[in-house]
């Protein structure tokens, strides 16, 4: 099996992308893995640090690996949005197969040190073990939280500028980067702004490195065939699966009131889970 490195570059030269989704626990995992297994595309999970916290750090790697070895299936673990060194190398020597450290309410001097440190970190680990994990970490304000909002936060939507993104990316030597381009986290009511993918285009060509667009939830499926077009190679989910999850299990346990095996409770939340992340994962892997 190639290496996530070389998963995210065949999806740069097939120009498609993998999905990325976040889980909070065993029911996503299985929504997310059955979707993929199914349509056999590589993906991405991601836990950010309340996620991680939630599942647990080495029960996340554990849970991975055993997926990965079950099927010999390209699934791998991502350590989403860490706003820290400490939580990034935590992640690092856990075993996770990717981080991104979050700077992006930084100072673009403070972002640099920092992500710098991890990605120096990451290399030793490589030279140490063996391991090969991608560091990828953000520039420009896209807001945080994979939530609904009426409307898009202050001082969120801060988009990237292509020579700051350059700079940055040959000062840090980062993997990959996620760059500000238009999208917000989160699910905006009031709709989101439509991905700018001249910017995406023009980033992608200076920094020459994969891109990962985050705050994929509510977003047009035209924003992202567009950004894959554009130079996009992994693509973030994360509300559009909580709500999947939230609305059929409520609807579970206000249809079968007198259910109380958990594994009955939970399976149409595990279904409706699957499908969004099938959905998803067709588009970005240009499936119909
Ligand atoms: O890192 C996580 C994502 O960027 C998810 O964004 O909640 O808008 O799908 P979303
Ligand atoms: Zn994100």
């Amino acid at each position: 099996m190639k290496t996530l490195r070389g998963y995210v570059k065949e999806a740069e030269e097939k120009s498609v992308a993998i999905g990325h989704f976040n889980i909070s626990n065993m029911e996503g995992l299985h929504a997310i893995y059955n979707a993929a297994k199914k349509l056999n595309v590589p993906v991405i999970i991601g836990v950010s640090e309340g996620e991680e916290a939630f599942v647990g750090r080495e029960e996340a790697v554990a849970l991975i690996c055993a997926f990965r070895k079950k099927d010999d299936y390209p699934i791998f673990l991502n350590a989403d949005h860490h706003t820290s060194f400490e939580t990034v190398k935590k992640a690092i020597d856990a075993g996770f197969d990717a981080v991104i450290f979050d700077g992006a309410k930084l100072s673009f001097e403070e972002n640099v040190k920092i992500t710098k440190q991890c990605v120096e970190y990451a290399r030793n680990v490589i030279k140490v073990t063996g391991k090969d994990i991608l560091v990828e970490a953000e520039l420009g304000y896209i807001g945080t939280g994979s939530d609904i909002k009426d409307t898009i936060p202050e001082g969120a939507g801060v988009l990237t500028k292509p020579e700051e993104a350059k700079k940055f990316t040959e000062m840090t030597g980062i993997d990959m980067l996620a760059p500000s381009v238009g999208s917000i986290h989160g699910l905006i009511k009031s709709g989101k702004p439509h991905i700018n993918t001249k910017l995406v285009a023009e980033i992608k060509k200076v920094t020459g490195i994969p891109l990962v667009l985050h705050g994929g939830s509510g977003l047009h499926d035209e924003d992202f065939t567009n950004a894959i077009k554009a130079g996009v190679s992994i693509i973030h989910i994360n509300t559009e699966i909580r709500i999947a999850y939230d609305e059929a299990l409520k609807k579970s346990l206000a249809s079968n009131p007198n259910e109380v095996a958990p594994y009955k409770i939970l399976q149409p939340a595990v279904d409706a889970m699957e499908k969004v992340v099938a959905n998803r994962l067709k588009l970005f892997n240009g499936m119909k």
